[in-house]
């Protein structure tokens, strides 16, 4: 019966450390130790040996059962740290490795130079507006001294959505809205979109842009429009840039000027770009006229004011030579990523 267990034990050590597999260790365990095991069996023939063997070979037996038990554990952790570390290792990422590109967006060159822009006058003391884009009559044109009779109001040029309503031509109607509502010192810019009835071509689209500015105070004079937008255009176009003020008509500023820049391609030399003028149209501006400064509920006696208008988007095709108008609308990433 020795025998018998101490062949059993060798047995059992040997086939445990030859087994790579949870499920066969399972089937060895329960080949030995199970109920119906061959340990088992052995110890129900305990009752047949003379009584003063029987605790000799139960000590025995409580061995080899010991045995092969922390053998079978030994081994199902060697295993079960195996099947763990193949697994980490099959999972593992390699950080060095270059990754799946991501492309990344930009802004849009329109985006990028109305902030550009904005900021620039923000700088300068002025605060950020909006309007809305389906305005009233009144605002677009009536408040504005645009009498009814007046060309701009041509319904060629204008998309009206009823009698009352248009889609505003221009960023200028949130002048008198902003007047209206708060007391001078007034200093605003207004970006913002504005829509015209216009064919598509190379210089036309029935949607763009403009940023509105006006500044209301005591003692405001063309000289401040002067200093302000010359610092602008500096600041926009490069230090050397110069600016000249031609006299012009707007129905809402009286006087009224167009603000030309020194050519940013070819710093005034003349080239294609200006013509061979040397100079470029940026923006209109003008003294606020006493009539709008009324509609906005300001006294023309105590205040005045300064107003300008620029295009946004004749100004981006300038800076990055542009020229085509199309282009800022047709969204193709191919163009868009440029800039
Ligand atoms: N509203 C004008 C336009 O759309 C631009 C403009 C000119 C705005 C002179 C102004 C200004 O505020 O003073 O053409």
């Amino acid at each position: 019966m020795r025998e018998t267990l101490e062949n059993m034990r060798d047995e059992a050590i040997d086939s445990v450390a030859k087994i790579d597999d949870l499920k066969q260790l399972d089937d060895l365990r329960r080949k030995y130790l199970g109920k119906k095991g061959e340990l088992t069996k052995v110890l129900r023939g305990m009752g047949r040996l003379p009584a003063q063997e029987r605790p000799i070979i139960g000590s025995l037996a409580n061995e080899v059962r010991t045995l092969i038990q922390t053998q079978l554990d030994n081994q199902r952790e060697r295993l079960e740290e195996r099947a763990l570390e193949d697994r980490l290792s099959r999972e593992a990422i390699d950080v060095t490795m270059p990754g799946a590109r991501i492309d990344r967006g930009n802004l849009h060159p329109l985006t990028s130079v109305q902030n550009e822009i904005v900021d620039i006058f923000i700088g300068m003391g002025f605060i950020a507006v909006e309007g809305p884009d389906v305005e009233l009559d009144y605002y677009n044109f009536e408040a504005l001294n645009i009498p009814k009779d007046h060309p701009a109001r041509d319904i060629q040029d204008t998309f009206y959505i009823n009698d009352e309503m248009v889609l505003r031509t221009h960023t200028s109607p949130v002048q008198v809205r902003v007047m209206e509502a708060e007391e001078p010192p007034i200093k605003i810019v207004v970006p913002g979109r504005v829509y015209r009835s216009d064919d598509v071509d190379a210089t036309h689209s029935p949607i763009f842009h403009q940023i509105e500015g006006l500044v209301i105070d005591k003692n405001v004079t063309m000289a401040d429009l002067k200093g302000a937008l010359d610092v602008f255009a500096k600041e926009l176009f490069g230090k050397d840039t110069k600016t000249r003020f031609r006299p012009h008509y707007f129905p809402f500023t009286e006087p009224s000027v167009e603000v030309d820049a020194t050519c940013v391609t070819c710093g005034g030399d003349g080239c294609r770009i200006c013509s061979n003028t040397g100079w470029i149209e940026i923006l209109g501006a003008g003294m606020v006229h006493p009539n709008v400064l009324r509609y906005g509920n300001i006294d023309p006696s105590i205040y005045s004011g300064y107003a300008f208008g620029l295009g946004l988007d004749r100004i981006v095709n300038l800076k990055y030579g542009i020229d085509d108008i199309r282009l800022l609308y047709e969204n193709d990433v191919r163009f868009l990523k440029q800039f």
